[in-house]
């Protein structure tokens, strides 16, 4: 029997822990196993695949990245009849089962696949941490990592020159990244997109901290976070596609009008989402790949794998697509950061 895995939308390191696990774990099953590349572009045609064995995975457990790449075609957008083009490639090559590998839009395609038959099972990923159905995604605590280490970095230089910098973390439905970070990093102020921020409150903080002896600031902002003007600040890239990102420069600016304050911006980018997993990541994103083949060899389809309690665990597929995990704007972290004395823009 053959199965397929890919990779779907933005890369996140821990992916080819999980293309490993699913390799190993296949040839446990007596699977056999075929990498498809750049995501859902890779079964529309000419479908691009190889087969994966052993050898050719090894090493790249500790590798960021893909060794699949990836893409955000979808084929129930482009092109007309892509779908049809999915399910006829996959029976040509003789696959049985695919498991896919992504965020809300690759889960959402494999969601829709399944209910026209094919057999599949779905592994979350995004730095996020997001998607709703899991408690964790693998890519975020590297994620994390490297964002609070940047905080820490950013803490002398801003003390030297007593300057407020402002640094923009990624986060496209939630503040997941910018909370963790901001707090670890110790930050004077966290903007999330679940807490609607006014600059009377993050001036008063800041004029606050200034009292207390305290000559510069550190302000983490979630990269969808809405600017003052009520607006969430879109960056259209050259060679397609339109993410989130620059709030930072508009906030700085706003920031330095407020206070008065010499300020300065760091946009922390796609920087989050390279490097090589933590060794947390790469421990999920292995334990999701083995679940994940198991599904397939018990039959099980329509499935997402998912981390609930301390337990690698399964959830229906469509799950994945449901409305994003957010942080609770009354829940503990926040009463955390709080409790911290840090500003979340709201008063
Ligand atoms: O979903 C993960 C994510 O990293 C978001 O935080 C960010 O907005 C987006 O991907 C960036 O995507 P792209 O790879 O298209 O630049």
């Amino acid at each position: 029997m053959k199965i397929a895995v890919l990779t779907g939308g933005g890369d996140c390191p821990g992916l080819n822990a999980v293309i490993r696990a699913v390799v190993r774990r296949g040839e446990q099953h007596g699977l056999e196993v075929m990498g498809v590349r750049e995501g859902w572009r890779g079964l529309l045609d000419p479908p691009l695949h190889e087969r994966l064995t052993r050898e050719s995975t090894s090493g790249i457990l500790h590798l960021g990245g893909t060794i699949l790449g990836t893409s955000r075609t979808n084929p129930f957008k482009k092109p007309p009849g892509g779908s049809e083009m999915v399910l006829r490639n996959l029976k040509a090559l003789n696959v049985s089962a695919v498991v896919a590998i992504g965020g809300e839009d690759t889960l959402g395609v494999a969601t829709k696949l399944g209910t026209m038959g094919v057999n599949i099972v779905g592994v979350p990923k995004t730095i996020d941490n997001d998607l709703s159905g899991t408690d964790l995604t693998f890519g975020f605590d590297t994620a994390v990592t490297i964002a609070t280490e940047a905080v820490d970095r950013l803490h002398s230089t801003a003390e030297s020159h007593k300057r407020v910098i402002v640094c923009e973390v990624m986060g496209r439905h939630a503040g997941w990244i910018a909370t963790h970070s901001g707090m670890a990093g110790g930050a004077d102020v966290i903007l999330i997109p679940e807490i609607p921020y006014t600059m009377e409150a993050i001036t008063a903080h800041i004029e606050k901290v200034r009292r207390q002896g305290r000559n510069f600031a550190l302000v983490v902002v979630a990269e969808a976070v809405k600017d003052h003007a009520g607006q969430r600040v879109r960056q259209q890239h050259s060679g397609g596609g339109l993410t989130y990102g620059g709030i930072g420069h508009s906030l700085g600016a706003a920031l330095a009008r407020a206070t008065g304050a010499e300020t300065r911006v760091t946009v922390l980018g796609h920087v989050q989402r390279g490097s090589q997993p933590s060794w947390s990541d790469r421990l999920l994103a292995s334990a999701f790949g083995v679940h994940a083949v198991d599904l397939i060899a018990n039959g099980k389809f329509d499935r997402m794998v998912a981390w609930q309690n301390r337990a690698v665990v399964d959830v229906p597929l469509s799950e994945a697509i449901l409305a994003p995990q957010q942080v609770d704007p009354g829940g503990a972290l926040v009463r955390t950061a709080r409790g911290l004395g840090i500003c979340l823009g709201d008063g």
